[in-house]
């Protein structure tokens, strides 16, 4: 049974991105668009995109075998729940997580989670609360995408935007001074048709399309995000008990560096304590924030007691902030 007074936090990461990769010159060739817009008006420069026989569930694995290979075979042992965040799961049943279960063969629960791109950081705040309830011990969460299947390459205004990939960090009881500090986790659905792809129902506007295509209004997004990542990131700071200056590190969500610079001007922090992999890996939702962590870990840039802030925003529209003072186990590089 779990020692239900110990606070959860991460202790050990793993992600992986497809190694095929489109670059904004690939993107010239076969829409009307430029690398000189996509640069300065979202910071993308490349993308890594799934091949076409490879989805969700094998990101979700691929990035699951990149914690084990840090962290070592046993690892995994003693999970009891996985938890897969993602808009684009293999299918709308069974579960993407289920099929990590199989895969890694663990006795474990295991259910999907969709809160759009703050997805994983709701899926850390489930974590927790089942880790530090004592209902779990060790519980793995996956975010996964594989979105360059859904957008329309018809659409230069979001065909641009996003990649695939995946990360995935186990949560588990840890010592004083390390965990999750604080877990801001938001929602307004009135703006539902901001960014949207639709399955069976009929919740959206009249003229959106059946599960084919995700549809977005980029400018309202955009000012939603700016936002939205002010107040939760004050408001994740604050319940941490800290003040902005002590957060060693500030992860965003990975979908504009305007964004971000922006949220990094409001927390008055210097660009050397932002990560951003944008450029590399464009937006891949619910995997930007797991794939920026183990960036910043391969370049030696998070150290045992640092404060972590991340936080997201995506369709629903969700946002998710939260505050995590970094163990120890920080040396798992990349071997
Ligand atoms: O995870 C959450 C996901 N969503 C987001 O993060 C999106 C947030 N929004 C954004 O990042 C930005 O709004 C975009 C990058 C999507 C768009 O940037 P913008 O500065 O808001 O541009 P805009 O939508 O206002 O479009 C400006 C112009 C338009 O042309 P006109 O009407 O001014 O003639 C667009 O048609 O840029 C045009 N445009 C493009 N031009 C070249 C739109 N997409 C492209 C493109 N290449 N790919």
């Amino acid at each position: 049974m779990n020692d239900a007074r110990k606070r959860a936090g991460i202790t050990a990461l793993g992600a992986y991105a497809p190694p095929k990769i489109v670059t904004n010159a690939d993107l010239e060739a076969i829409m009307d668009t430029s690398d000189e817009w996509i640069t300065t008006r979202t910071g993308i420069r490349r993308r890594h995109v799934a091949a076409d026989d490879e989805f969700t569930s094998d990101l979700a694995f691929r990035s699951v075998e990149d914690l084990l290979r840090r962290h070592g075979d046993h690892a995994l042992n003693g999970v009891d729940m996985v938890i897969v965040a993602t808009n684009t799961p293999d299918a709308l049943f069974p579960a993407t997580a289920a099929l990590v279960q199989e895969r890694f063969k663990l006795r474990a629960g295991a259910f999907d989670l969709l809160a759009a791109c703050p997805g994983w950081i709701y899926a850390l705040g489930t974590a927790k609360a089942f880790v530090e309830s004592g209902q779990c011990n060790k519980v793995l969460a996956i975010g996964a995408e594989a979105l360059t299947k859904v957008v329309d390459w018809e659409d230069r205004s979001t065909a641009v935007l996003f990649g695939d990939g995946a990360g995935a960090a186990l949560v588990e009881g840890v010592p004083e001074p390390y965990g999750i500090k604080s877990m801001v986790l938001g929602a307004d659905g009135s703006g539902a048709h901001l960014l949207h792809m639709r399955a069976i129902g009929r919740c959206l506007p009249n003229g959106a399309e059946l599960g084919k295509h995700m549809t977005m209004n980029g400018r309202e997004v955009f000012k939603f995000a700016v936002r939205v990542m002010d107040t939760a990131t004050v408001q994740a700071v604050a319940e941490a008990g800290l003040v902005p200056d002590d957060i060693s590190l500030f992860v965003p969500h990975q979908a504009n560096l305007r964004i971000i610079d922006a949220a990094r001007e409001r927390l008055r922090l210097p660009p050397e304590r932002v990560v951003v992999t944008v450029d590399e890996y464009g937006n891949n939702s619910t995997a930007s924030i797991p794939l920026a962590l183990a960036h910043a870990l391969d370049g030696g840039r998070i150290a045992p007691g640092d404060n972590l802030l991340i936080v997201s925003f995506g369709g629903g529209l969700t946002w998710a902030a939260s505050v995590l003072t970094w163990g120890p186990w920080a040396e798992a590089r990349r071997a």
